[in-house]
C-alpha cells in the first residue's frame, strides 16, 4: 500500500536529511524491539565509498537490470543506473522524491508485496536456470 504523505514519517525524514537537517531515525518493531539511530539517516544518503564493506562487496553480484524495491534515498539505484538500468520503487513519497532529487531517472512511487517479490525472484532464478 502506498504511503499517505500526511502519513509518510520516513520519507519526512529522508527530505529533512537530504535538506541538511540533523535527523535521528526511531524504529519500533511488532516485537517491542526500539531503536534511535542517526547513523541510519547518513547511510541512506551515502555515496558508494561509504558504505560498508560488505554492501560493497553484495552490490558486486548485481547485473543487468535491477528493480530496486524499497529503494528509499536511493543510494543504490544512483550506484546501479551509472552502471546500465535501474528502476527505483518505493512506497514512501518522500522517499521518491529524495530519489528524484539526488538524479534518480527512474524512480517510482510503487507499493510492493511478499509475493510480487517472491514471484519476481522465481522469474529472475528460472530465467537464468
Ligand atoms: C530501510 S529502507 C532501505 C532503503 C534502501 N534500500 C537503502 O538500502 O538505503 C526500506 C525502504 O523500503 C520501503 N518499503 C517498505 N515496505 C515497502 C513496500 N511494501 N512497498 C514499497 N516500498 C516499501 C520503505 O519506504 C523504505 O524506503
Amino acid at each position: 500500500m502506498v504511503v499517505e504523505p500526511r502519513d509518510d514519517a520516513y520519507g519526512q525524514l529522508l527530505v529533512a536529511a537530504l535538506e541538511g537537517e540533523d535527523v535521528v531515525e526511531i524504529v519500533e518493531r511488532q516485537d517491542g524491539f526500539i531503536s534511535a539511530s542517526a547513523m541510519g539517516p547518513k547511510l541512506y544518503l551515502a555515496p558508494f565509498r561509504r558504505w560498508p564493506s560488505h554492501h560493497r562487496r553484495a552490490i558486486r553480484y548485481a547485473k543487468g537490470r535491477v528493480l530496486d524495491a524499497g529503494a528509499g534515498a536511493g543510494r543504490v539505484s544512483l550506484h546501479l543506473q551509472e552502471r546500465g538500468h535501474d528502476v527505483a520503487i518505493d512506497n514512501s513519497p518522500g522517499a521518491i522524491d529524495v530519489c528524484r532529487r539526488r538524479g534518480a531517472r527512474d524512480a517510482r512511487v510503487l507499493a510492493f508485496d511478499a509475493a510480487d517479490v517472491m514471484a519476481l525472484a522465481r522469474s529472475v532464478v528460472g530465467g537464468h536456470s
